[in-house]
Parts: C-alpha cells; sequence; structure tokens
C-alpha cells in the first residue's frame, strides 16, 4: 500500500470501505475501493490466472493477492467477480475457464480458505454495475447494455437502475452458432482481422442485441475499449453507443460496491 493511500484508508473505515477482487483468464486484480466513490484506496495489484484456471490454485492465488493489499479494515467486505454465471454463489459455467467451475460451490469455499463473507458475482455484472454507479452511464435510464470485448463476450443489463443479473448475451446464437468466438476481441487477435472485418462482426451482434431488447444505450468496455477510436466510427447503429469510463477496474470497483449493498437495485 502506498503511503498517501494508507492515509486515506484509515481516515475512511467504515462501510464505505471494501475490497474488490476481479478474476479474469489471464489475470486476478484486486484493490480496496471507497465504495462511495469507486476511488481506488491501493494500487491495484495483479497476480497471473494459474495455468488450466482450477479452483484450488485460483483460489490460492487470490489469497495471495489479498494478502499483498496490505492492512485491510476489520470491517470492510469482499467482493468477488468472476468470468461465469453465478446463482446463488455456485458458478453454473465455464465459457473460457476450467469446467470444473461448472456447478461448483465457488462462494463457500472462497469463504472457507480466505476466512471472511464474501460476495461472489459475473465480472460483467460486476463491471456493469460500476459504470452506471460512477461511471460513464451514471444517472441514466431505461435499458442499459455493457459490453465487455475481450477474451469472451461479457453482459450486463441494467434497467431503470436495476441490474438483471447474469445475462449472458455474449453466447447469442446468430448463424446457427454461438456468436461469441466470432466477435469477441479474441476473434480479431486470433484470426488477426482488420479493424473494418472485425467491426463487421461487431455490427452483426449489435443489430441482433438491438432487435431483441431495443436497449437505449451500449457501453462498450473491456481492455479494447481504449481503442475504440479504430472501431466506434464503423458502426453503424441504431442506438447510442459509449466508451466505458472505467476500463479495467470496472470488476474492482462494482465487486467491491455489491458486497456492500448486496442488493442488485443501484443505490
Ligand atoms: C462468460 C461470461 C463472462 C464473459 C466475460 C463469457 O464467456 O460466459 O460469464 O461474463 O465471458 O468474461
Amino acid at each position: 500500500m502506498t503511503e498517501s493511500a494508507s492515509e486515506s484508508t484509515e481516515a475512511t473505515q467504515s462501510d464505505t470501505v471494501a475490497v474488490g477482487i476481479d478474476i479474469g483468464g489471464t489475470g486476478i486484480k484486486g484493490a480496496i475501493v471507497n465504495v462511495a466513490t469507486g476511488e481506488l484506496l491501493t494500487d491495484r495489484k495483479k497476480l497471473p490466472t494459474p495455468d488450466g484456471g482450477e479452483p484450488d490454485a485460483i483460489v490460492a492465488t487470490t489469497k495471495e493477492l489479498l494478502a499483498s493489499l496490505g492492512d485491510i479494515p476489520a470491517d470492510a467486505s469482499v467482493g468477488i467477480c468472476f468470468p461465469a454465471v453465478v446463482r446463488h454463489g455456485r458458478t453454473m459455467s465455464a465459457a473460457n475457464v476450467s469446467k470444473k467451475w461448472i456447478g461448483f460451490e465457488a462462494e463457500a469455499l472462497f469463504e472457507k480458505e480466505l476466512g471472511r463473507d464474501i460476495t461472489f458475482v459475473n465480472d460483467a455484472d460486476a463491471a456493469g454495475y460500476a459504470e452506471v454507479t460512477y461511471g460513464a452511464a451514471k444517472g441514466r435510464e431505461g435499458l442499459i447494455i455493457l459490453t465487455t470485448l475481450g477474451t469472451g463476450i461479457g453482459t450486463a443489463l441494467i434497467y431503470n437502475g436495476v441490474l438483471i443479473p447474469n445475462a449472458e448475451l455474449g453466447h447469442i446464437q446468430i448463424d446457427g452458432g454461438d456468436y461469441e468466438p466470432k466477435a469477441a476481441y479474441s476473434a480479431k487477435e486470433r484470426e488477426d482481422l482488420s479493424w473494418k472485418k472485425w467491426a463487421k462482426r461487431l455490427n452483426t451482434y449489435y443489430h441482433e442485441l438491438e432487435a431483441l431488447l431495443s436497449p437505449d444505450l451500449f457501453i462498450v468496455g473491456g481492455g479494447v475499449s481504449k481503442n475504440y477510436g479504430d472501431f466506434f466510427p464503423l458502426l453503424e447503429l441504431n442506438t447510442e453507443i459509449v466508451v466505458a469510463e472505467l476500463r479495467n477496474n470496472a470488476g474492482i470497483m462494482g465487486a467491491a460496491r455489491l458486497s456492500t449493498t448486496k442488493s442488485l437495485r443501484l443505490e
């Protein structure tokens, strides 16, 4: 923890301080967060996700990450987000992680190993919750769809300030198959697609979401969102589309916030 971060943590030791941890396919990131403002009170720490992404190894790395954050206020809650459907603390899918997570009592294992009460949620839900609370869609009403374009496509649906969890719209069927492997950023990299070719697929994908759900706003997150200037101009949509503001910290901030509100209604 940096000196200034340590001072601000001490100054705000109350229910506004929480830990957010974002588990992804390549890295596990975390920080202590002021959930009133979304400000990170420590440097963001990152450790590589263990090869194979199996439960025991991921829990051990998460424990190490938590220890690296320094002194965590005793009353701070911990929120963890993960790239899978999460229902009542159980992970119910595994698109880009070990299949061992399917039907796994994830929240219970993390609570046992970390020795703390935790809140366990889907990664895109955490990011969407953060963008509506602190970022690109703060104060917006209507139907907002956050999409994270990375290894997979994460989606969060927020309607009039209520998060509808586990939307999993990254896996909608287009042309007879799951469209995630075609439109995720990993497809652009894997197939060495130009921005133009990739944007054509994104157009198809976002048009399908428009046809199904008539959203009021799309938010685009994920690492590639920093290059939005290369592909936003190539999208021809009927819906307003904006870049996520919180970038790589959205999952951390949303998981931390959700661990204190314990509610899908934004406050
Ligand atoms: C998973 C989602 C996750 C997304 C982004 C998808 O493959 O099915 O649960 O939110 O990747 O990590």
